[in-house]
């Protein structure tokens, strides 16, 4: 169970596998914050940074051989969830980088702007990696 079966909206696009499209993807996420009247109750920037730390390692790590990223949005109740599917069944591992590494510090941010975060397999083979942002506490 994901729990995010039933209900709320959603929102799917498929973007070209390129590194230029992180601000294709930010976009899109930021215009479904507006049409759907959450831009007041989810962090914008958060939702933004998320979704591209997550295309990009669809990109780098996610074995895509050329094919577009499909990237999907869901809203529901207080959870705005952003799901980045890739080719790769493998899923990502949160490694903590010493002060030295240049990479590897990705999950670290999706870890401190999600509430939850993970992997699941698609039966077409590859997975989709998904990161749940919370609500905006009342009143901050
Ligand atoms: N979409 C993915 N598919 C497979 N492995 C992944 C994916 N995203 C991340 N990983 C794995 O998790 C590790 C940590 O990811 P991340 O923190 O984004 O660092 P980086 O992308 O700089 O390596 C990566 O090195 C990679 O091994
Ligand atoms: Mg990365």
């Amino acid at each position: 169970m994901t729990g995010m079966e039933t209900g709320g909206l959603l929102y799917r696009v498929w973007v070209p596998p390129e590194p230029e499209s992180a601000r294709q993807v930010r976009r899109h996420l930021e215009d479904c914050l507006l049409r759907w009247g959450l831009l007041d109750r989810f962090p914008v920037e958060a939702v933004g940074l998320v979704a591209t730390e997550l295309f990009t390692n669809a990109l780098k790590h996610g074995k895509q051989d050329g094919r577009a990223v499909l990237v999907v949005a869901r809203w529901r109740g207080e959870v705005f969830r952003v799901e980045v599917h890739d080719r790769n069944p493998q899923g990502p591992v949160l490694t903590w980088p010493t002060d030295q590494d240049t990479e590897g510090r990705d999950l670290v941010l999706v870890d401190a702007l999600c509430q939850r975060w993970g992997h699941l397999p698609k039966r077409t083979g590859g997975k989709f990696v998904f990161a749940e942002i919370p609500a905006r506490k009342e009143g901050v």
